[in-house]
């Protein structure tokens, strides 16, 4: 990029006038180009850098319990910025919801921007495939953003839609962000693939006569022979002595699935920001500060997933769930707190940026995210709470005007199970399970306000204890399970669905 335009990205995200300049060359920004940019933009010198998750280097994190909280006061999510206290359920929805969210969404998340472009969703194959015994109904859809504002950027949107095939009504679903495949695509019967080897056959002759002589040497040879494929690999657990894969469960259990594509929304790095659905929308431009990052964007492409879902009259779309682990664990959390139509989500190990608390001092910290690996995930803002030397002067976590409390106290009253694993069998200290579930706690009061139950547990958050491995607090719409596995969500699978199925009122009918 030449200093030229690189100044005039600079005043572009700095809040000029955008018609003054046109970043043309944008799209070719590296990360720690896109990454100086904001900087700038923010009046940043310099950042604290983030420390090592690897335990033996001299900067490693903090992994003492004892100086894991340095800033033990949480703002209360029950407490307006003019200090009233929030009594009524009323007062939460018209006021202090919306406050927490607008801090939500300038300093940590973004917000999407009014202009972003509608999305068309297509069904590019229907499908009826069994999983193990079950038969089902397999979706594979294309969401199309709208692009005629900027056709250089394509945003297509891949989806898998699973149902079962034989359910007496719409079913309860669970969204799940990963790749988007078909199950078990179903394949032709022995008398098609005859046809079909017939015709092949006759084609590579026309192309290339002397092919006639090996078929003829060969007569029993078929050019076009079935994939490889075991109904029953889809039962087969992912972990010797595990349950059967999360998708076998909640078919078994009467619940469609689908999986929506991240990737397919906004790339995983900060050079993808020029791209994807948020470059879309910025036509191309690099993001201001309180623009939306790839937390907010997945978690947007999965509001219109639900769009679809929708209008699919084999779902029951009052109980579709979402479902991440690790960042999109924090992309499922982020989902349900902005998302209303969501009614559950199962946040796995979703860490900083997730259920932990910005405030804790284990594992990751506030300078990893808004390092340039992972400031892409958040806002621009959010990079100022790691500011060293900056025009503002100095920021840190305790400057935030919110934390993770109150983000998993936006999902409430609707059913929020954060899950974890174990750092022993490789869900990650980095993670920082003791904080994630203080911030539980702290969202206690909001969900009982809203008429829902908590975990309960005493709402001092200040030396709440985690219960036991394998011990759930699952008597409450707001949920907590530790299982003693690694960094998944799936061997709280099957208690996901059984606390879930206790409050929508589902059953599986076989
Ligand atoms: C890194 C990152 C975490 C993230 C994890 C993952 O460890 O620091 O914030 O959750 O990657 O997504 O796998």
């Amino acid at each position: 990029m030449t200093r030229i335009a690189l100044a005039a990205l600079i005043a572009f995200a700095a809040g000029a006038q955008a018609q003054a300049v046109a970043p043309q060359a944008s799209a070719a920004m590296t990360a720690e180009q896109d990454h100086d940019l904001m900087m700038r933009a923010l009046g940043i010198r310099k950042l604290r850098p983030g420390p090592s998750g690897n335990e033996s280097a001299p900067n490693h994190a903090n992994y003492d319990e004892a100086t894991a909280t340095p800033y033990p006061n949480l703002p209360d999510a029950l407490t307006l910025r003019n200090g009233q206290r929030v009594t009524t359920a009323e007062q939460w929805w018209k006021e202090r919801r919306p406050e927490i969210v607008e801090d939500f969404e300038r300093e940590v998340y973004g917000r999407v921007p009014k202009t972003v472009p509608a999305v068309h969703w297509q069904v590019v194959v229907t499908d009826r495939e069994m999983l193990g015994f079950t038969p089902v109904v397999a979706k594979q859809l294309v969401g199309h953003a709208d692009n005629s504002a900027d056709p250089a950027i394509a945003v297509d949107i891949k989806m898998t839609v699973v149902v079962p095939a034989n359910a007496r009504g719409p079913v309860p679903l669970l969204m799940m962000f990963g790749r988007a495949a078909l199950p078990a695509p179903a394949q032709p019967p022995e008398e098609d693939l005859a046809r079909i080897n017939a015709v092949v056959k006759q084609i590579l002759i026309e192309k290339d006569s002397s092919l006639r002589a090996v078929f003829d040497r060969y007569p029993a040879y078929e050019p076009v022979t079935r994939a490889a494929q075991n109904p029953f690999a889809f039962l087969q657990p992912q972990t010797p002595g595990g349950d059967p894969p999360t998708t076998a469960q909640l078919i078994a259990d009467g619940w469609g699935y689908a999986y929506i594509d991240p990737a397919s929304i906004q790339a995983d790095n900060g050079a993808g920001l020029t791209r994807g659905i948020i470059g879309l929308t910025n036509l191309g431009h690099p993001r201001k500060p309180d623009d939306w990052g790839a937390l907010r964007a997945w978690a947007w492409g999965a509001a219109r997933g639900l769009d679809y879902l929708e209008a699919d009259p084999a779902v029951d779309a009052k109980h579709v769930g979402i479902e991440g682990v690790s960042r999109y664990g924090k992309a499922a959390l982020v989902t349900l707190a902005f998302e209303p139509r969501f009614a559950m989500g199962l946040i796995g190990s979703s860490g900083k940026g997730g259920a932990t608390l910005h405030r804790r001092n284990f594992g990751e910290a506030v300078e990893s995210l808004a390092g340039t690996g992972e400031y892409h995930w958040m806002a621009g803002n959010y990079l100022k709470y790691a500011a060293d030397d900056a025009t503002f002067g100095r920021k840190t976590a305790a400057d935030l005007p919110v934390d993770s409390h109150e983000l998993i106290a936006l999902c409430a009253p609707r059913l929020t199970f954060i899950s974890y694993g174990i750092p022993e069998k490789g869900d990650a200290k980095w993670l920082d399970h003791e904080g994630s579930f203080m911030a539980t706690v702290a969202a206690q009061p909001v969900f009982r306000l809203l008429g829902a139950k908590g975990l309960g547990v005493s709402d001092d958050y200040h030396d709440a204890k985690m219960p036991p491995v394998n011990v759930g607090l699952l008597d409450g719409q707001l949920a907590w399970r530790q299982h003693d596995g690694g960094h998944t969500d799936a061997p709280n699978v099957k208690y996901f669905i059984k606390w879930a199925d206790g409050f929508i009122g589902h059953s599986a009918r076989r």
